[in-house]
């Protein structure tokens, strides 16, 4: 009796443990990365669109103060509005924050190490797709510094006027965000997509 109870056990035993198996998707092994390459490249391109229209407008009509003021309360709505315009999260990610919101978090700064010692031996960081985990898809793009940009994140005294730091040190006490040089990796698209 004893024995039939045992073998009935684990009888049930195989049976749950077989059931779970064919229900646990296969790790990774149809993944595909190249279309969420060329989508992760079109929601990047876009939200770069509107965000750079929008600060250069800015920059036009009320000077690089006015800019910084826009940014500070508009960068993260617009890229809200843009994450639900594509179906996805759109937000930018750094080493070096100044709205500390935006710090990278471990795999984003696992990456964004790995472009900077790309860049070192001069080799271009490129995009990458990483599936996180069965429905969850990262796509990962470099930020690097353009001419413009170091109006207000360049090194102080050169691209950064004093009065400009001023106003970042005042809105941003904790900033991290200025000393960089024209082509400096700066921080990263991060795109989270759900694979549906
Ligand atoms: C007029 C000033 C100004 C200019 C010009 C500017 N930025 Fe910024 N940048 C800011 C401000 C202010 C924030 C913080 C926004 C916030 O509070 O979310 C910021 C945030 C960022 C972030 C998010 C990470 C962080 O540190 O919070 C990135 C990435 C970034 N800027 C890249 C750029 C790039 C690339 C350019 C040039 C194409 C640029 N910026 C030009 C003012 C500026």
């Amino acid at each position: 009796m004893k024995g039939l109870t045992i073998s009935i056990i684990l009888g049930l035993l195989a049976l749950l443990t077989g059931c779970q198996s064919e229900s646990t998707p296969p790790p990774q092994q149809s993944f595909d990365p190249a279309p969420w390459l060329e989508k992760g490249s079109r929601v990047q391109g876009a939200s770069f669109a509107v965000l750079s229209t929008r600060l250069k407008s800015t920059m036009g009509q009320s000077g690089v103060s006015g800019a910084i003021r826009y940014c500070n309360v508009a960068a993260v709505p617009l890229l809200d509005t843009l994450s639900t315009k594509y179906d996805c999260t759109i937000r930018r990610a750094t080493l070096q924050p100044r709205n500390p919101g935006n710090l990278a978090n471990d795999h984003e700064s696992a990456i964004l190490q790995n472009w900077a010692a790309e860049l070192e031996q001069g080799i271009e960081p490129q995009a990458v797709v990483q599936n996180l985990s069965a429905d969850t898809i990262m796509y990962y793009a470099p930020i690097r510094m353009q001419a413009l940009c170091l109006n207000c994140h360049g090194k102080p005294g050169e691209g950064l006027a004093s009065e400009t730091e001023q106003l970042i040190r005042d809105l941003y006490p904790n900033d991290q965000a200025t000393g960089y040089a024209f082509g400096d990796l700066r921080g990263m698209w991060s795109i989270r997509f759900l694979n549906r």
